[in-house]
Parts: C-alpha cells; structure tokens; sequence
C-alpha cells in the first residue's frame, strides 16, 4: 500500500508555475504578490486592513509588541494550544495565564476564562482550536464586561479602554462565523499559513486589523508593517528604485515579511479555496463521521454549533475509555500499514519548559482528558474517498479486535 501522508500541502502545476514565475519576474521578496494577496484576503473575509508576515508566531508577537505588552502584564491563553501561543507571550515578558479546556471540548473554558481576568490583564487570545471557533461574541463581551478592571498603561490602551482580542485563527481560515468567513469579529484576528495547515504559502500568516474608531486600522497596518521591517521607512522594493536608495531607521524594528514567492503560492489557493479546497475538506470529515458514526468508542469531532462551522483543519478523533498508551499503539499500529497521524495537542503544562516553570497538569483535568485519547487523522485536499475508507476501517478493526 501506497503510504498516506498526515497534511502534505496541495501543490500542483498551478502553484509551480505561479511559483515560477515570480521567479522570473526579477523581483521575489515583498512586492506585488504579497499586497495583492494581502488585498485578496481581505476581499474575502470583509474585515479590516490584512498584513501577510513570515509566520502566525511573529506576526503576533508584533502585534503584542505595538500594545506594549510586557512584564507585569498577563495573557490569558487556552492551555490546549500550541506551543506559539503561549511562548510569544513569554518573548515580550509578560506572563501567559493558561486556562482549561471546556468540559468535553477543546475550546477554551469561558467562565475559567472570565475568573482570570483581573487588572494585569492586557490580551484575552482564545484558539479555534481544529478549526472551530470560539465563540468570540461571548469572549468581546468578557472583554466589553470588564472594562472597569482594566489598566491602561499606553495611549493606545487608554484610547481602547479594555482587554484587547486576538483570535489565535492559526487553524480557522475560512471557518465559517455567522455565515462569513472568520477574522472580523475580534480585535485582531490572525491566521497561519504554515505548510500543514488548510491554506498554506509555506511559512507565512496574517493579522485582521478590525479596533473600533477612533483607532485608524491602515495607521496601525502601517506600523505593524514598519515593525516587521526593521523600523525602517521604506519597503524593499521602493528602496530599490531608480533614485529612491533613501531611508530613515526609526525604531529598531524586527525581519518578518513575507516574501512574494510565498505569496505566489497565496494567490492560487485563494482563488479555489472556497471552490474545492473547503468543501473536499468537508466531505472527508463527513465521511470519517459515517464510518465511526455506529460506534460507541468513537468520539466524533464537533464541526458545528451555533452559527459556527469549522475550516475542517483537523479530523480529532478521540477514542472513549483510551489511555494515552492505548491511544499511543493505535499511532504505531496505523504507522506500521503507512497510515500517518498525529496528536493535537500536548497541553501547554506537560511541555518541559512549561512544566519547569511551575505549571501543572493536575491543574488542567479537561485539558489532559482531551489530550490522552485524542488521536488526529488524516485530511487534506488529495486525500482519496478510498484513502478515507482504508484509514477508517483500519481503526474500526483494530478496535474490533
Ligand atoms: C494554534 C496555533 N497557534 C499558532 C501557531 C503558529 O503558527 P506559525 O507556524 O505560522 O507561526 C500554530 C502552528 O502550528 C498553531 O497550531
């Protein structure tokens, strides 16, 4: 059998020759392909000014950075994340503040969410977690609710008055809010295009700048963009023109732009992403659900509530009654036929360094219990109905057994 790969990327003869052809051009950092990716996110979503960087984690980190958050303030963050998340909190000095899973479910816990907010707070960033996301009306409302405790410590936190928003979107382009695509809904939302996820430039994300009036989103695109480079006032590419070698330093920025053959690859999935690429997702989670749908042992993942629906990103399966051996020799059986899977995630306090900081698994019982029996599939664009059929009957038997 041929092996099964957990997220190749989806990377045909469209995307080589957009590829190429940037390389032709005679121009493949930031330039044309990037704004114009940048312009046709934004088209999509419908939200504020889009800034593409080199990855979600800087990209944040940036943003962390321009609300002057720092030592003595707290973020508050799910513990069932990636490590990103919490570890650009610790990059500016300020301290993550790590909450729970919701019982049965992945999503960060509102109510634990609600108890740690206190007068240090400066950033609630809840994680769609697989694509799902948040209820972000009831996290703006927490937000909204406790403007009483807030401190500012900058003309920008007075000028808002309250806990910034970030959505860790990292899984959720494309998911559904409402009915339109997310990254309107929160302050900033903020989306990775790394090589595994549903849409990918490769390495790569990108910030939705959508702060209430007065705050001039294009002035706060600008600055994050000028962070991104060094603090220097000119572009690159405008740099390079005839005549145009002149430029000014005016804060010792940092290097993260996103260069234009990453975009390049941008530019072909946004134009099917709506098309094929999310509906195919789709129709493999469906078809994972049909297969498990007869099983009392399989814990289906959630694609919907409410008035939200997942980007179908990962297909967590959780096996009922596991024990994370038991979850760990259904990843070696599935190996040993070819079938690649993974596990999302290792809560925050089981990682080491966390760990030796101080946090505890025992504090996060819903987090461990999600973690311990989750086992994530296959899904992606290539992926075949009868790849689908193989990878789930092969669960299905060696449960049987
Ligand atoms: C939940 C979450 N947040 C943030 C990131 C970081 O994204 P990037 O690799 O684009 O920096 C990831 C990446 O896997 C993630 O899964």
């Amino acid at each position: 059998m041929k092996p099964i790969p957990f997220s190749p990327p989806r990377i045909d003869e469209k995307t080589i020759e957009a590829v190429v052809e940037v390389l032709k051009s005679g121009w493949i950092t930031t330039g044309p392909k990037t704004r114009g990716l940048e312009s046709k996110i934004q088209n999509y979503i419908g939200g504020g000014p889009v800034l593409c960087l080199n990855a979600w984690t800087n990209a944040v980190e940036l943003v962390l950075r321009w609300w002057g958050v720092g030592p003595g303030d707290e973020v508050i963050i799910p513990a069932y994340t990636y490590a990103a998340t919490a570890n650009i909190v610790m990059h500016v000095g300020a301290t993550p503040v790590m909450i729970d899973c919701e019982d049965g479910g992945f999503l960060i816990d509102l109510q634990l969410l609600e108890n740690a907010i206190n007068g240090s707070t400066k950033v609630i960033m809840p994680v769609d977690f697989s694509g799902l996301p948040v209820n972000y009306n009831a996290v703006m409302t927490l937000a909204e609710k406790h403007r009483n405790v807030f401190s500012p410590k900058n003309e920008n936190q007075e000028m808002l008055g309250r806990i910034l928003v970030i959505s860790d979107a990292a899984h959720s382009f494309g998911a559904k809010y409402n009915g339109n695509p997310v990254g309107r809904e929160v302050d900033v939302a903020a989306f990775s295009f790394h090589a595994v996820k549903n849409f990918t430039t490769a390495e790569g994300g990108a910030l939705v700048f959508n702060l209430p009036l007065p705050f001039d989103n294009d002035s706060i695109w600008k600055s994050i963009n000028r962070l991104a480079l060094h603090g220097q006032t000119k572009d690159a590419l405008s740099k390079t023109q005839a005549g145009q070698w002149q430029y000014d330093i005016v804060e010792a920025g940092y290097k993260c732009n996103m260069t234009d053959l990453q975009a390049a690859i941008g530019w072909v999935e946004m134009d099917r992403y709506e098309l094929d690429h999310l509906p195919r997702r789709k129709a493999i989670a469906l078809r994972y659900n049909q297969h498990f749908d007869s099983y009392d042992w399989a814990i289906k993942p959630v694609f919907q509530y409410g008035s939200a629906e997942s980007s179908y990103h990962l297909y967590a399966l959780r096996v009922r009654g596991f024990s994370e051996e038991q979850r760990n020799t259904l990843i070696t059986h599935l190996a040993e036929l070819g079938i690649s899977t993974n596990v999302h995630f290792q809560p925050l306090p089981r990682l080491s360094y966390y760990k030796n900081l101080g946090w505890k698994e025992s504090d996060y019982p819903n987090a461990m219990g999600q973690f311990q029996n989750e086992i994530s599939l296959p899904i992606y664009f290539d992926l075949t109905d009868e790849q689908v059929d193989l990878i789930a009957t092969s669960i299905i038997q060696y449960m049987s057994r």
